[in-house]
Order: C-alpha cells, then structure tokens, then sequence
C-alpha cells in the first residue's frame, strides 16, 4: 500500500453526506426482493451493476427510487444500516451524519416508524460494538410539493428525540431551495439542524438560497459555488462546511475525469471541504475509496488528505468536546506515522 493509502486508512474520520438508501448494494437489493416477493426489473447482481449507467442526476434518482422498493419491514431497514455502518467501520469512520428519505417509502405505504425503528436500531448496535457514533437527517424529496414535505415533518413529530436534523435531496433542477423555506423555518424552530443539496448540478443561486432562506447549517455538494469568487469568499469568511462527494460527481457527469475534480482547488481556496461517498452503492466507493481515488487524481499531498479528515469532524454536528477528542487522534495518528 502506498504511503498516502495507508495515511487515509489509518486517520480516523467523519461521514457527512451518505444516503442510506443509496448504500443498497445489489446483492442484498436481490436478497431483500426474495425475502419480500418483490419483482424487480433485473433477474442477477450483474444486471442491476450493468444498469449503474448515468449522464446525469435524473438518470440516478430514476434507478434509485426503484432500488429502494425491497425496503419493506423494521428488518430491512436494519440490515440495510448495519450492512453500510459495518463498511464504514472498516474505513475508520468514527463519526456519520445519516440521510434517509422517508419519503421514498412513505409514498410506498411504508409507515414513518418501521422506516425509523430499523435504521435507529442499527445505529444504536453500531455505536455499543464499535463505537461509532451517528445522527439522522431527514431529507425532502425536492421534486415533491411544499405540502408533502410539512406532512413528513408532521409524521417525524413523534420520534424528534431520534431526528437530528432535516436536508433536501433529490432532484434539485427547477426545485430551488425557496420552495421550501416555509418548512425550513419550521424545522429550525424545532431545534433541527438545516442542511441542503446545493450546487451539485443547480447554479450558484440556489446556493445563496439555501443560505439566506433555509438558513443552512451546511452545504451537501456545493461544486457550483466556483463559479462565484463573492459567494466562495462567503463561505470562507463564514467556515461553511461543503460535504464534497468526488465519485458522485464522477459518475453523474459534473465532471468529466476524476482529474478535473474541484477539491484539492476548493482547499486551496479555504473552504472547508469534506469527502463523502454520497450512495457508494451506485457510485463505485465508499469513503476511503473516495479520498484514494480522489487523491491519486488530483494529486491531494498528505497535509491535504489530513485536512480533509479534520474538517469532516469540524463539519460535523458534534458537540466541542466530542470534535476536539476526534481532532486529538488525528494528531496521535500523524505523531505515529513520523516517529
Ligand atoms: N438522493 C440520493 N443521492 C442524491 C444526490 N447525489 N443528489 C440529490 N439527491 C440524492
Ligand atoms: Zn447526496
């Protein structure tokens, strides 16, 4: 393993963009369709992989949302989480910032707590056996209404004591973010963090949107913010953190080549990038294969890959104490690589 490889390995880091829908690999897709007598459109693992073709987001979301139609009992939704935490476990993500779309099964007949139960189950085992701690953020499928989303917040009232925060997610063409600023300003007013999928294919101003009508606390994506030297200061001066998901955009088609991947360059600008796998399922890695990947495209030196690993614990939502005791081991890494 080279040196950078084995630096990304060791350093313990924190996932903030993952959708948990998005981590259904084919092969438990395919077990869970026996399981539960569902038909689905592929009849092999092979199939499904074959399918993962996108030029765009659209071309995602549309194989995503069928994906996610074996997703049926309490169960499911544990072994779906457990199956994601025990891989994170393996990249030493100490940390995760779950998104799930209650939407995408509500909409299916599935009931808010089955979906909630299963997914908290599996969090609460990962943090007694391995110690890795997480929060949930509910995402609003953003192509649906304004009035759909207050109807989720409404269904999440009951379990707020397990929901950390609320995002908006799906497909961000012609759904800008002041679509639902009414129902932001209801989240905040519940004490629920506000993230928001900005940038990823939308312009700049769906960015400025989510920050001054959603009042984000963080921007999912955020790429397109580049393309405005007022707007990248902002985020700057204000150490808003981007939860940066290179392999994504790879296979969405933001970019082109992985070596045409705007992270080393959002670093050197001072915004405070993170590197996430986003639905490792349908985009070819998880984390860590994220930051190789990403690493040996860009050329990220070993002061960069740390810095991506601090920031994704300063970007979290994780109170001082815990982020400074997080910090404090990356630095006992570094020590022990240079002694
Ligand atoms: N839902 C799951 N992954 C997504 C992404 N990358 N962008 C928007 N919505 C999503
Ligand atoms: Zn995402």
């Amino acid at each position: 393993m080279s040196a950078l490889n084995d630096l990304i390995a060791r350093l313990p880091k924190a996932e903030l963009h993952l959708h948990i829908e998005g981590s259904l690999e084919p092969e438990l897709m395919m077990a869970l369709a026996q399981r539960n007598g569902i038909e689905l459109p592929y009849k092999t693992v092979e199939e499904i992989r074959a399918a993962y073709e996108f030029s765009n987001l659209q071309d995602f979301l549309d194989i995503y949302y069928v994906g996610m139609n074996v997703l049926q009992t309490e169960q499911d939704f544990f072994d779906l989480a457990w199956a994601y935490l025990e891989r994170a476990h393996a990249d030493n993500v100490r940390h995760v910032e779950i998104f799930f779309d209650p939407q995408g099964h509500t909409e299916r007949g599935i009931a808010f707590a089955t979906v909630i139960d299963g997914l908290t189950r599996a969090l609460e085992q990962a943090e007694d056996r391995c110690g890795l701690t997480s929060q949930l953020i509910m995402c609003f499928l953003r192509h649906l209404s304004e009035v759909a989303a207050f109807e989720t917040l409404e269904q999440a009232m009951g379990h707020l004591e397990r929901i950390d925060g609320v995002g908006l997610d799906s497909s961000e063409m012609g759904h800008p973010p002041s679509k639902f600023e009414r129902v932001f300003a209801r989240a905040g007013e519940l004490g629920l963090k506000r993230v928001a999928h900005a940038g990823e294919e939308g312009p700049p101003e769906y960015i400025y949107e989510a920050l001054d009508l959603l009042q984000i606390d963080r921007v999912d994506h955020g790429n397109r913010a580049l393309e405005d030297t007022e707007l990248v200061q902002r985020l700057v001066d204000s150490k808003m953190a981007l939860t940066v998901c290179p392999l994504s955009n790879l296979r969405l088609c933001g970019v082109e080549r992985l070596e045409d991947h705007p992270l080393k360059r959002m670093l050197e600008l001072g915004l405070l990038a993170t590197c996430n796998s986003d639905d490792p399922a349908y985009f070819g890695g998880y984390v860590n294969d994220n930051f190789r990947r990403t690493a040996e495209a860009v050329g990220l030196t070993a002061g960069e890959i740390i810095t991506l690993a601090r920031n994704s614990f300063i970007g979290s939502f994780l109170p001082q104490d815990a982020i400074a005791r997080h910090l404090a081991e990356i630095d006992a890494v570094i020590a022990s690589e240079l002694a």
